[in-house]
């Protein structure tokens, strides 16, 4: 299922701000030549254009706009079009201070940078209302436009007196009475009891910030509120008469917005890529990290994702700006497309001459030239691109899924205890992922509202927080066959962080076959191990001890005063079967753990090969199952193959191996 862009595939491009400009019309004439010589068919246009579009309030100006809508589909490029609420004028900050945010020290922000808005203002939500109405009127049936992209990455809290009594009146209608308030927060703890909603504030540094459920819910409260704001947002446009699809685009691992709620609301996600290549961690760490990001982004919807931005070059916000070497554009690009996106777009398509993102890579630099190395990089993706639409609209059907749950994220984050100098959620996801990336298996996230049906592995890392009846989908899941492997921190507390009472992990002690005790903390540096497999592991930073009721050890503590005592178990349960990992294991051992499992469960790899260090294969199922080969290292590599293949771009065929370039990426299909 995909929403119609009309019939366009892949889409290559970026944002555009002719907004910067208008004095200058030789550079928007240049724009579009160089653009059809990119092989650009879609631009984002007015992300930051609110002062251009209503310079003075009330007096409005759409007509540069549809202008430039129309030149570029006069010359086959489509647009995105951009509500503009991301940034406001100055007019209306001056006029209006209610519309600026309010920050956690409780003062108001002064006018200035951007996402600097209360997103409970009636005169922001009234003002954003008008001019996406207009906008909708005027380009929202426009045959170039495709899309709307909400706002820019949507993001921030807003602690103004607004939004602090839509705050009270959520709580409020979420538990009906103090009393249920006063429990579900264990307002008891320091004498903290509500008597009054009035008494309910946000949580501040100054005010309270240590009632754990208060803290929960506020975060709850502002992707519902961001959400609410979206909607306004939707609700103009298509009060304007427009019936396009809509977009946000996300950032990654965001942590201030639970983006899984945002799968009902948006019709495409879509989201900002920034991966470090050639920093310090080595491009691999980060192409594990923006895999797993592309995985999470089609997972919310699961359906194909548009990757919104992305820098042809550099950034200028790292805190090392490096260029992609040579190769690295095309294989960065064609990472997302392996993973999901029907898109690949830039920040920016030209570099603006002032102000702070004036060295941010863009397809066009200052020196206005087309016959630049990373122009070249930008034209070779648009040319791939073209040869790749057939993959639109295609997902890779994987069997195997690992929770990434925003509200466990936040409840662990706020754990106080057991290790407040590093829990690591999401290195820890990220370190289960990897052992799946580096066999070629795809995987999908899910959060604790997802239904498992698809899977035949769950994997469960730090899944701290129970919620959403996980305890019974999880219990159905073994049953009838599932495979779930669950790791230490595992169903401590409940939906309000509060501790269950009696056995855990809560509800799933059966299935699992043990029951948790309590953890250890280790200092950096401090190790414990485990023996498996006729290979000794080491165990760091967090260690359990539980008590196995039916499950089987397979693998022990190697010291301490736990010494003996089970690191690793599994228990048949039903069909199916739970394994455990009481502690923190290196990444070595979730490898040859995960390798164990995927050959036991007979989980299908992308490609029938073996992949050498660095290397990975994803795949994209529609009639023909397309495998994407990505080549990580600045080296060339072979690739032995198990079953011949041929290239999908090109038709040649190989029989044995595939030798692949530095930074490659080849489309094969079996032969
Ligand atoms: C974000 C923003 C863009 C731009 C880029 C720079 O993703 O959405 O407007 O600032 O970062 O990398
Ligand atoms: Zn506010």
């Amino acid at each position: 299922m995909k929403p119609d862009l009309k019939g366009l595939h892949m889409l290559h491009g970026g944002d555009y701000n002719p907004d910067q400009w208008l004095d200058m019309p030789e550079i928007l004439e240049q724009d579009i030549e160089y653009m059809k010589k990119a092989g650009v068919n879609c631009v984002s246009v007015g992300i930051f254009a609110w002062a251009a579009l209503e310079p003075e309030e009330g007096v409005y100006n759409l007509g540069w706009l549809v202008d430039i809508v129309g030149k570029l589909y006069e010359n086959g490029i489509y647009s995105i079009l951009a509500t503009p609420s991301a940034a406001r004028p100055a007019w209306m900050a001056q006029k209006y201070p209610e519309v600026l945010r309010v920050s956690a020290d409780l003062t108001r922000n002064l006018m200035g940078a951007r996402h600097n808005h209360c997103y409970t203002s009636p005169v922001y939500r009234q003002k954003i209302y008008e001019i996406n109405l207009r906008l909708s009127k005027e380009l929202g049936g426009h045959p170039g436009v495709i899309l709307w992209h909400l706002s820019n990455e949507y993001g921030g809290e807003c602690f103004c007196p607004l939004c602090q009594e839509e705050f009270r009146v959520w709580v409020r209608e979420k538990y009906k009475t103090l009393e249920a308030l006063n429990k579900a927060w264990w307002a008891t703890f320091w004498s903290h009891n509500y008597t009054d909603w009035s008494q309910v504030e946000a949580p501040v540094p100054k005010g309270e910030t240590g009632v754990h459920g208060l803290n929960l819910d506020w975060k709850r409260f502002v992707t519902d509120r961001t959400i609410s704001f979206m909607r306004h947002e939707i609700a103009a446009v298509r009060a304007g008469g427009s019936d396009l699809p809509v977009t946000a685009n996300l950032m990654t691992f965001y942590n201030g917005l639970n983006y899984f709620k945002f799968k009902d609301e948006l019709d495409i996600v879509s989201w900002d890529a920034y991966p470090q290549w050639h920093g310090t961690g080595g491009d691999v760490e980060a192409a594990v990290a923006a895999a797993c990001y592309h995985d999470i982004m089609r997972s919310i919807k699961n359906m194909p994702f548009l990757l919104m931005e992305s820098t042809p070059s550099m950034t200028n916000w790292q805190p090392v700006s490096k260029l992609k070497k040579p190769g690295m554009h095309e294989l960065s690009s064609l990472q997302a497309v392996a993973h999901g996106s029907d898109s690949v777009q830039y920040f920016q398509w030209r570099k603006s001459r002032g102000s702070s993102e004036k060295f941010h890579g863009a397809a066009v630099s200052h020196d206005c030239r087309s016959d630049t190395r990373v122009f070249r990089d930008v034209a070779r993706v648009g040319k791939r691109l073209k040869g790749l639409g057939g993959l639109c609209g295609s997902l890779p059907e994987a069997k195997a899924a690992i929770f990434f749950d925003w509200e466990n994220r936040w409840a662990l984050g706020d754990s106080a205890g057991p290790r407040n100098c590093g829990i690591r959620y999401e290195e820890t996801v990220i370190a289960h992922y990897r052992a799946f990336w580096e066999m070629g298996i795809p995987v999908d996230f899910i959060d604790m509202e997802c239904q498992l049906d698809n899977y035949d592995l769950v994997i469960a890392p730090m899944l701290y927080m129970y919620r959403a009846g996980i305890e019974e989908k999880l219990k159905t899941f073994v049953e009838r066959g599932g495979v779930l492997v669950g790791t230490y921190l595992q169903g401590l507390v409940d939906q309000s962080d509060l501790c269950f009472l009696g056995e855990t992990p809560h509800g799933l002690s059966d299935v699992y076959g043990l029951r948790y005790e309590e953890i250890d903390s280790l200092y950096d540096g401090e190790e414990n191990s485990l023996d498996w497999n006729g290979k000794t592991y080491a165990v760091t930073e967090l260690c359990e001890r539980v008590h196995l009721t039916s499950a089987e050890p397979l693998a022990v503590y190697g010291s301490d005063f736990y010494a003996g005592e089970p690191v690793l178990s599994v228990n048949s349960f039903g069909r199916g079967e739970a394994y455990y990992i009481a502690a923190r294991t290196q990444q070595c051992f979730l490898c040859d753990f995960y390798r164990m499992l995927a050959e036991k469960m007979s989980l299908e790899r992308a490609l029938d090969a073996q992949l050498p260090a660095g290397v990975t294969a994803s795949r994209r199922v529609s009639d023909k199952t397309v495998a994407v080969l990505q080549n990580f290292n600045n080296a060339p590599v072979t690739v032995l193959l198990y079953s011949p293949v041929e290239d999908y771009e090109t038709g040649e065929p190989f029989y044995d191996e595939v030798r692949l370039q530095p930074y490659e990426v080849r489309f094969l299909i079996a032969k």
